[in-house]
């Protein structure tokens, strides 16, 4: 993790600049907000594109618009413009907040029971790698749309870092190589993905450069001709033609029919805070408010640590037991967001908590949900006027379906495989969910990606993180670790555990819990799952209003780079 300070001097759209190497930034507080822009993303060549974009007189939705585009070239696993997202968005001079829901769409053709045999088993791995598995993209259109109706530059400007970190290559370092050799099989098995990701077959070693000559065509069409550079026309039929070839169903329908949707997020508020998270199609925004609203009847501060971590483990039990039966896409369900939200509801599913006994989830009978650790990408900024974003990018699994249409540079997602593809069938993470996430044609598939702010008297935190279901319990405690008082360093570092209903197991992180509060866990009846290996890519920055001070991080398990840079204001 690295943590940088660009002094631009001279004029904001000089260029010029001065690297200093501190932490933190402050300078005297401005009436529209700080000098100060901060940046933090999971990979350094990301964060540089956004500097370039804010230090050339961008906002930080243009910077955001470059951010994911150019993590789609760096970070191929993670996310791309094959793929989707929520982009919580702040405009500070109006106060303006919304979610840009670019989430993917089932395919038109797609229907129920697509991924079940004959006999109504599924098929293993059919919503997981090849076509079939791919979701209709919404990270061009969301682009577009934030470039035009929320940023100051064109988008080809934009765009530009992303085109020449595709054409000009990047090199494959250690996270590349991991992701590549967990899905070598399936990246091998397309020859177009083969080509552009490994290298002879193999999985390229780390310092080689990976160029993306498609896929800087690809973005400079959607640079050049916004939606139809991508939606329709001859880039369209390359891709249905790919997927087609690829045994999917897209259609150009489908393509031509993609829409963003403008969400009002999911609010809410814990000891004075205000939460600002994600609406549906994401469980994010709801479960982290529900889980606080149980949380804020109890004295937390004042428990012991082993009935605190025990309550925060049965308020998580509690929130992904109503994300099972309840949460699916609010365009073609009723989500039930205004009850599920309040405190009657948390003070009714929080009374059955006992501060010295777990609660077995089979009390509830019901559906368990996903986990995931490291794919999918988070950043946050912040600009010097002090508009935000807080934004979430996937592509479901490392490499999502492991497909490229011939000639498009664009990996296809696998995000179809969060949906329920069968009441009671477990998806990649563990997933088994109800009717609300069946598949139907259109609809988006639920997920647990949480772009949050949190805003206090003192100050504003954006955050957020990759981890498939654990998302929401990182952010959860990234939150409780705000509420004691904590800065950004600790929110993205502190040890991480996780309850999702089912299985019902408290996994958490190597050294996360002392030998003595596992005895105590035990002991009130938890089944402990300690985890091998660390989870999340935390980015966070939190601005102090009152000082003017911008802090970025970066979470130290990933190798991200948050950093802030002071602008002048002439
Ligand atoms: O939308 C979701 O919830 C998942 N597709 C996110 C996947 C993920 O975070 C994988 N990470 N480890």
């Amino acid at each position: 993790m690295k943590v940088m300070v660009w002094l631009l001097s001279g004029r904001l759209r000089s260029g010029a600049f001065l690297l200093l190497a501190c932490s933190v930034l402050s300078a005297a507080p401005f009436a529209a907000g700080p000098p100060v822009a901060g940046l933090a993303t999971a990979h350094p060549l990301a964060t540089q594109a956004g500097m370039e974009i804010l230090a050339g007189g961008g906002n930080a939705f243009d910077a955001a618009v470059a951010v994911s585009a150019a993590l789609a070239v760096v970070e191929p696993y993670g996310s791309g413009i094959g793929g989707g997202g929520f982009w919580l968005l702040h405009r500070e001079h109006d106060g303006f907040e919304v979610m840009i829901d670019g989430r993917e769409k089932a395919p038109l053709a797609a229907h129920r029971n697509m991924y079940l045999d004959d006999d109504g088993n599924v098929i293993p791995g059919l919503s997981v790698n090849g076509a079939l598995a791919a979701g209709i993209p919404g990270v061009p259109a969301a682009l577009v749309h934030i470039s035009r109706r929320y940023g100051r530059l064109p988008l080809q400007r934009s765009l530009a870092p992303a085109i020449r970190l595709a054409r000009e290559g990047f090199r494959v370092d250690k996270h590349y190589r991991k992701k590549a050799q967990f899905r070598l099989a399936a990246l091998r098995d397309d020859s177009a993905a083969a080509a552009i990701f490994l290298h002879r077959d193999e999985v390229p070693a780390v310092g080689q450069r990976l160029v993306q000559q498609d896929l800087a065509d690809t973005l400079i069409d959607i640079a050049r001709f916004g939606d139809a550079g991508f939606y329709r026309g001859a880039r369209a039929r390359q891709l249905v033609d790919g997927v087609r070839a690829a045994g999917g169903i897209w259609s150009l329908q489908d393509l031509a029919a993609y829409r963003i949707v403008e969400r009002e997020p999911v609010r809410g508020e814990y000891h004075g805070l205000r939460i600002t998270s994600a609406a549906p199609p994401s469980s994010g925004g709801i479960a982290l408010v529900s889980m606080l609203n149980m949380l804020a009847d109890f004295p937390l501060q004042s428990l012991d640590e082993a009935t605190r971590t025990h309550l925060v483990i049965e308020v998580m039990r509690r929130a992904y037991r109503d994300r099972a039966e309840y949460l699916g896409d609010s365009d073609f369900v009723d989500v039930p967001l205004a009850r599920l939200g309040s405190r009657a509801h948390a003070r009714q599913t929080g009374a059955s908590i006992r501060l010295q006994q777990a609660t077995p989830s089979s009390t509830f009978n019901g559906k368990a949900i996903e986990a995931g650790g490291q794919d999918t990408t988070h950043f946050s900024i912040l600009d010097a006027a002090g508009n935000r974003v807080a934004a979430t990018l996937s592509i479901n699994y490392p490499f999502g379906a492991c497909v490229v249409p011939a000639g498009t540079g664009v990996l296809l997602n696998n995000e179809m495989d969060d949906f329920s593809a069968k009441p009671g069938a477990p998806n990649v993470y563990g997933l088994v969910g109800a009717d609300a996430n069946a598949i139907e044609p259109g609809k988006r598939p639920l997920s647990s990606m949480s772009p949050t702010f949190v805003e206090s008297g003192e100050g504003v935190a954006i955050l957020g993180t990759p981890g498939g279901s654990r998302i929401i319990t990182m952010v959860l405690l990234g939150i409780l670790d705000l509420a004691e008082g904590n800065g950004p360093e600790s929110w993205v570092s502190t040890p991480r555990y996780h309850h999702q209903y089912l299985p019902d197991a408290v996994q958490f992180e190597p050294g996360a819990f002392a030998a003595g509060l596992q005895q105590e866990l035990l002991a009130r009846g938890h089944e402990l799952k300690p985890l091998d290996s660390p989870y999340g890519n935390m980015q966070a920055i939190y601005w102090v209003r009152r000082t003017g001070q911008v802090i970025p991080a970066s979470d130290p398990r990933g190798s991200g780079d948050a950093r802030v840079g002071l602008f002048s204001r002439n």
